[in-house]
């Protein structure tokens, strides 16, 4: 058996309708993971769901729409999926926000609320709904996308980064609170990825060219290029790792 088979796993991914989210839906579903399609539109995940049970077989996929805004949201995405499969074994809080572009005294209370419940509280909320039966049962990987922004300082998008150093600390705080239960916490921080939330930057050919010169690998990733490490998270693979963040950029931070 490989160490990287999810066979029988039950794993909620948010923000999978598109890019990163959808990329890692179906390479846990080519793993054997049985999935859970989220994101704020029921017809988008209804889509991906459909294409994810052509590939893998009926039964593969569900589709539960949830905005990460609303506690309520994300409590119906956990209860239809104990209802639709009984558990849940991973949890990829994937979705994030960010709504502001520019220096940090021009974002406006809301804006930066916004950030920070989208990309903080709201995983935050969403770990406190699955956690306690992953602990009950001694099992579980919860993988959290950060992003190299967290890593570094930024002029342009700093309260988005912010919130991403943040998610590496719960990532840290929660290790250390689940440990004992064999529950980890981990997580992943892309570079840039060619997905419709940078879609502005490598849209525009002169801004692309620049960015790529920064790059060791001298490109931006796939989003399919982040689905292993996904993978590799929920999985016995990574079993003696928890409270950590996988860096995947192209040796940009290096
Ligand atoms: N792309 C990059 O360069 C990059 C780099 C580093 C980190 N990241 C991180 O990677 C993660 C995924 O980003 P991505 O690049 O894959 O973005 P994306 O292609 O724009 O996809 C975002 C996904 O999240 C959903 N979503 C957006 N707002 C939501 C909300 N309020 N509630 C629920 N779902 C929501 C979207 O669907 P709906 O519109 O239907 O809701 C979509 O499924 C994010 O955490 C992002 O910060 C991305």
């Amino acid at each position: 058996m490989s160490q990287f088979d999810l066979t029988g796993k039950i794993v909620v991914i948010t923000g999978s309708s598109r890019g990163i989210g959808k990329a890692s839906a179906f390479e846990l579903a080519e793993h054997g993971a049985k999935v859970v399609i989220s994101s704020r539109k029921q017809d988008a995940c209804d889509a991906v769901a459909a294409e994810i049970n052509a590939k893998f077989g009926e039964g593969s996929a569900i589709a539960v729409a949830a905005n990460i805004s609303d506690k309520a949201g994300l409590q119906h995405l956990v209860d239809e999926t104990r209802a639709a499969f009984g558990r849940i074994d991973v949890l990829v809080c994937n979705a994030a926000s960010n709504p502001y572009y520019g220096p940090q005294a021009g974002i406006s209370d809301e804006q930066f609320r916004k950030v920070l419940d989208n990309n903080i509280v709201s995983n935050h909320w969403l770990i406190a709904m699955v956690a306690p039966e992953m602990r009950a049962r001694q099992s579980g990987s919860i993988v959290i996308v950060s992003s190299i922004g967290g890593l570094r300082g930024s002029p342009i998008i700093g309260a988005y980064c912010i919130s991403k150093a943040a998610d590496m600390q719960l990532a840290r705080n929660l290790a250390h609170e689940f440990g004992p239960d064999n529950v980890r916490v981990n997580c992943i921080a892309p570079g840039l990825i060619k997905t419709d939330f940078a879609r502005a930057l490598w849209e525009d050919p002169a801004r692309i060219a620049e960015a790529n010169q920064r790059v060791p690998l001298r490109r931006i990733g796939e989003p399919e290029e982040i689905a292993g490490a996904v993978v590799f998270l929920a999985s016995a693979a990574s079993s003696f790792m928890t409270g950590q963040t996988i860096v995947l950029d192209g040796g940009v931070t290096i």
